[in-house]
């Protein structure tokens, strides 16, 4: 992942599910190529395949169960994913934690298979204990921000700045990311004048009136 980066996360909008999953990746798609800069796609695992065989976006999945091939019904296996088309994947979001265990098994999984790890935490404390177990990415997002508009990066600063410190000083290669309430031009700047590497996010573009105009405003002040 180049920095600065912007990764979407379509959680289960319906605004950015099944077709319309295809119509954001292509705004996603343009906006990167008219800004330069790194965008990727978060879709549902039911959309992956679909997104990745129209666009050469870099697709993350929003969660890989911590588990081998076998009797696990329901569970997204990493294998599967990897052949659908993702490059990298969220671990552990607010929406659908993992304990510690899997989230170091499912890290080492993406090790294992040379694709991406972008850990989510809650808090500073929580960054920190994911650092150590070396992923690509660490993003911060206070849960109590995450779908209200206000950015973490202006009503909480100090969560951003004291992450990225921290986490840089058990691995200064580990990308640091924020995200909730991410959705203007400001709001990503402030972020990255705070030290991220980039910003992970979702209502702000997905529910826009033009998401593709969205996220040229997302990138216009860096
Ligand atoms: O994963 C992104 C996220 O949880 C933030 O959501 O809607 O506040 O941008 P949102």
């Amino acid at each position: 992942m180049d920095t600065p980066i912007v990764i979407l996360n379509y959680k289960t909008y319906l605004e950015s599910s099944g077709i319309k999953a295809l119509e954001l990746a292509n705004d996603l798609e343009s906006a990167a190529s008219e800004s330069g800069i790194t965008m990727v796609a978060v879709p549902q695992a039911a959309d992956i395949y679909r997104v990745s065989q129209e666009t050469s976006l870099p697709i993350f999945a929003q969660h890989v169960d911590s588990i081998s091939p076998g009797g696990h019904t329901g569970s997204n296996l990493i294998n599967t994913l990897i052949d659908a088309g993702i490059s990298g994947t969220l671990i552990n979001h607010s929406e659908n934690r993992m304990k510690l265990a899997d989230i170091a098994e499912v890290i080492k999984s993406c090790r294992d298979y040379e694709i991406e790890s972008c850990v989510c935490t809650n808090n500073i404390e929580t960054s920190k204990a994911v650092a150590a177990l070396n992923p690509v990415a660490v993003a911060v997002e206070p849960p109590e921000l995450i779908g209200t508009g206000i950015p973490v990066s202006q009503a909480q600063p100090e969560i951003v700045e004291d992450t990225v410190k921290e986490v840089k000083s058990i691995n200064k290669k580990i990308k640091v990311l924020c995200g909730a309430g991410i959705t203007t031009g400001d709001d990503m700047k402030s972020a990255m004048d705070l030290g991220a590497d980039g910003v992970l996010l979702a209502s702000g573009i997905i529910k826009a009136e033009s998401p593709k105009d969205a996220l040229l405003d997302l990138v216009s002040k860096l």
